[in-house]
């Protein structure tokens, strides 16, 4: 039967945290997620410190500095939320970066820092927190991988193999984490207009756009939309899948 569940505030009772949460999409996803009546914690390296408090007082969340490639990511975090608010529901690996560059020109550096912050981190913190029992049955893991894991992009090698390793990822850690009643899905957005989209150029900016399913730049919210889906009720049998957000296959 269908769940007579409050779809006013679907997230109401939950404590969900969303890492790279300053500004961008990871700012939106914590603004939906106040929205449904989560209480969330915004994450973001300590650079971001002052971008990350406006964040928390627009949406009502509490900031936490951490800087997602930290060693011990996961033993904070899991303490900061256990301490404050008895542990944790939800969690969104968005924390993101690129560093582009032609094959010729990926640097050792460029490669690592790409992998460790899109990829390595999110595993270390996923297992950490599941280790330590504090992501507990009903919890939910979203990755926020990328268009360009699927289909790939020119200069971005880097970006491009970390974005398709969090789908492997996240298709091998379904089965396991299925066993501790926790889901895990992932969101591949295409063009999305932030930040980070606007350092492109704006010839590779236009295409981009063009290619996306909608014909434009999709907007933070559209990728927040799909990610408040996979950590409400609604999705409570759905864990390994990736569902693409304004980027149909480029190929
Ligand atoms: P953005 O650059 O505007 O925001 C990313 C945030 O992550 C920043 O606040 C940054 O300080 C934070 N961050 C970076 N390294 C971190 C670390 N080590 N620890 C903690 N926080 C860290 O980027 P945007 O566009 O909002 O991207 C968010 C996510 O979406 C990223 O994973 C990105 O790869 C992904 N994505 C974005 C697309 C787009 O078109 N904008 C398309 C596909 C995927």
């Amino acid at each position: 039967s269908v769940a007579p569940a409050s779809w006013d505030k679907p997230l109401a009772g939950k404590v969900a945290v969303v890492t790279g949460a300053a500004r961008g999409i990871g700012a939106t996803i914590a603004e939906v997620f106040a929205r449904d009546g989560a209480t969330v914690i915004v994450a973001d390296i300590p650079a971001a410190g002052e971008a990350l408090s406006e964040t928390a007082n627009k949406v009502g969340a509490t900031a936490l500095a951490l800087d997602v490639t930290a060693p011990d990511a996961a033993e904070r975090l899991a303490e900061f939320a256990t301490e404050r608010f008895g542990g944790i529901d939800i969690v969104v690996h968005n924390a993101g970066i690129t560093r582009d560059k032609l094959l010729a020109n990926m640097d050792e550096g460029r490669w690592n820092s790409v992998i460790n912050v899109n990829l390595a981190a999110p595993h270390r913190i996923t297992s950490g927190l599941v280790a330590k029992g504090v992501l507990k049955e009903g919890g939910r893991v979203i990755d926020v991988s990328s268009i360009a894991g699927i289909a790939g992009n020119r200069g971005q090698t880097n970006y491009g193999a970390s974005k398709a390793g969090v789908i492997g990822m996240v298709d091998a850690e379904a089965p396991l984490l299925s066993e501790k009643g926790i889901t895990i899905n992932a969101v591949a957005p295409g063009f999305i207009e932030t930040a980070m989209t606007a350092a492109i150029p704006v010839g590779t900016r236009e295409a981009g756009r063009l290619m996306s399913s909608l014909l434009q730049g999709g907007q933070t919210v559209d990728v927040a939309e799909t990610i408040a889906y996979f950590a409400s009720p609604a999705s409570n049998a759905v864990s390994g899948n990736v569902v693409r957000v304004c980027g149909q296959s480029l190929i």
